[in-house]
């Protein structure tokens, strides 16, 4: 079957900076920029170049410090946006610019003050402004999914007539759902005469907790590229994050049948840089990178996994770079990941023995939340002297 190829469009420097509380230096944006490069990121948006004149340069030092991938920035539908942008990434290898007006009538009404007509106006006057500098332009009608479907038509039709190479269909406010969002994405394309002529992209927010599952639903509906962040911040509930959608489009080939650039052997290694420089914490039990996403705990689930690991694990922690598997051992745990335990710290234990022994570690099991190694290796001591007595 025909495998689709889908771009990843990374912008934590971007609507991850819209995190409370998160703000990246020039340096550190350099890094993280390099380090996306290096996890196969297609695109990355450094920033917002209009914003000020410390994200002007910032965007401008990761601009001409990448190497494959390409660099954009933000731009409202303003001359002086564009300008900044096209000043801020003239000069790296491969640049793109990012295009983006509210087209919602919540937003045309309280937020922009226009019209429709004035609306679709600004639309043809400021992508084709920015083709004149920009050959990749992608526009965003920000709050698509709360704009009236054959507005939102009319909208692309005319951004994709000036010039627009890259339509990104944002869910500003994490509003949809996986199945409206396909349907959205159905009706675009029976409707968008030149749907096929250029690239559509999904940016999804996660205020309903569906940000990755939207994006996902885009992707199998049409669109071909996917932006959002790592860890999933950003603005609010933060962004779909590409490490799990990545991940998704990895052990769901079968369904997607899409592939993309992305090494998901590195993925740690991002994942932790930006938790890092981000002073996010990565939570435990995260999908991908969570200390507990390759830790299994209950005894059922240890005897499976000693048994086969694709009991209980459908990708191997070593393919997102997570070192090893993990059976902690606590009250659930059953003896069979006992014994292997005691067997690994360089005892030999019969079945008959774990008899005795089991029935030990479960009374500390009960009153501790993890039973360590130096644990282990105590009840061994004991029973021990005790059988040699
Ligand atoms: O969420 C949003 O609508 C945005 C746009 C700028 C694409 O971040
Ligand atoms: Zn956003």
């Amino acid at each position: 079957m025909c495998k689709k190829q889908i771009e990843f469009f990374d912008t934590t420097l971007r609507d991850g900076e819209q995190t409370i509380g998160v703000n990246f230096d020039i340096e550190t944006k350099v890094q993280i920029a390099q380090e996306l490069e290096k996890w196969g990121v297609d695109v990355i948006e450094a920033g917002f170049p209009a914003a000020s004149k410390a994200d002007f340069k910032a965007v401008q030092a990761v601009a001409n410090s990448l190497d494959t991938a390409c660099v954009t920035g933000l731009a409202r539908a303003v001359t002086k946006d564009i300008d900044a942008c096209y000043a801020a990434t003239k000069d790296a290898n491969h640049k793109q610019i990012h295009v983006f007006i509210a087209t919602s009538p919540i937003h045309r009404e309280f937020k922009l003050h226009m019209t429709k007509e004035e609306n679709l106006a600004a639309i043809q006057k400021y992508v084709s402004y920015a083709k004149q500098f920009f050959e990749k332009v992608e526009f965003s009608p920000e709050d698509a999914t709360r704009t009236e479907p054959e507005y939102l038509v009319q909208a692309i039709n005319t951004a994709i007539d000036s010039g627009a190479t890259v339509i990104n269909i944002a869910d500003t406010v994490g509003y949809t759902n996986p199945v409206e969002f396909g349907k959205l994405f159905d009706y675009l394309q029976a409707n968008v005469p030149r749907f096929n002529e250029v690239t559509f992209s999904v940016h999804c927010h996660n205020d309903l907790g569906m940000a990755d599952a939207n994006a996902l639903a885009g992707i199998e509906h049409g669109a071909s590229r996917i932006e959002g962040t790592i860890n999933g911040i950003g603005e609010r509930a933060g962004n779909s994050a590409l490490e799990e959608v990545a991940v998704a489009l990895k052990v769901r080939k079968d369904f997607y049948q899409a592939h993309d650039n992305i090494n998901l052997e590195k993925t740690r290694d991002i994942c932790e840089m930006v938790s890092d420089y981000t002073k996010m914490p990565i939570p435990n039990n995260k999908a991908v990178v969570g200390t507990n996403a390759f830790s299994h705990e209950s005894g059922i689930h240890q005897d499976g996994m000693l048994k086969n690991h694709s009991t209980y694990e459908i990708l191997t922690p070593e393919s997102v770079g997570m070192g090893a598997t993990n059976l902690p051992l606590g009250k659930l745990s059953g003896s069979h990941a006992v014994k292997q335990k005691i067997e690994q710290l360089g005892y030999d234990v019969s079945n008959e023995e774990m008899k005795i022994i089991f029935p030990i570690f479960k009374n500390i099991a009960d009153q501790k939340p993890i039973v360590s190694t130096s644990d282990l290796k105590v009840i061994m001591n004991e029973y021990e002297v005790t059988a040699n007595e």
